[in-house]
């Protein structure tokens, strides 16, 4: 039975163009796989805080040595790790915030990057543990970042998505960008702008 992970990072629900678009992929998915079942997990309502100094000592002591202390500060990355740990593939919602990812997003990634859990460094390279999972990312930018223009220097979304979740050893992933989305700020019709992403997003949901 397929498995997927539904997580979005936009703080504006309804109004949000990537939160729609992880909803039609999820819609598609399911009924491209009625034997799967989705884990929604909302970013943007789960409360997240960043690493600390005890958080990094207990990653970096072997589980049966941890105290009880230790576990507790893992606990909640131990949840999000086995909401990815169980499913096999992937959706992100990610806005553009500030040229990167939103800052609920990286808290996320920051829970999740652990030692001996998502990647190694056992014979002193790395190594990614997270094997196997496919991942989409379904991206909005107030802007425009195409490879061609001015501006694609300053997109740091993709690059990092990429690098990041390669590093952990998710490498089938697949990048579907809506930008310029700020035009709907200005009169666009949303229906209008949204329909050929809805359209790729189905289609790419159907295809995997
Ligand atoms: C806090 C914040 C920061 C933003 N920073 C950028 C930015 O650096 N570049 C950009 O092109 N758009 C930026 N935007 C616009 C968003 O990328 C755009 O509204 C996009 O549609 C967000 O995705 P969403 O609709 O799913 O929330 C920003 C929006 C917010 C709320």
């Amino acid at each position: 039975m397929p498995k997927l992970l539904h997580i979005d990072s936009s703080p504006l629900y309804g109004r949000s163009v990537s939160r729609q678009l992880t909803g039609a992929f999820v819609a598609q998915w399911e009924a491209s796989h009625p034997n799967g079942t989705v884990l929604d997990r909302d970013l943007n309502a789960t409360p997240i805080p960043p690493v600390t100094g005890e958080w990094v000592g207990a990653a970096y002591t072997p589980e049966e040595a941890r105290s009880p202390e230790q576990k507790k500060a893992l606990a909640l990355s131990d949840s999000l790790l086995a909401e990815l740990e169980e499913a096999d593939e992937y959706v992100f919602g990610v806005p553009m915030h500030n040229f990167g990812v939103p800052s609920v997003l990286k808290l996320w990634i920051d829970q999740i990057a652990r030692v001996g859990r998502t990647f190694s460094y056992a014979d002193g390279t790395p190594k990614g543990l997270l094997t196997g999972k496919k991942a989409t990312f379904i991206i909005a930018t107030g802007g425009n970042y195409d490879p061609q223009t001015q501006m694609a220097s300053f997109n740091f979304v993709e690059p990092y998505l990429r690098s990041v979740f390669g590093f952990l050893g998710v490498t089938d992933v697949t990048f579907l960008t809506a930008g310029g989305t700020a035009a709907l700020n200005y009169g666009q019709d949303r229906d209008a702008f949204l329909a050929p992403h809805l359209q790729v997003v189905q289609t790419h949901a159907q295809a995997i």
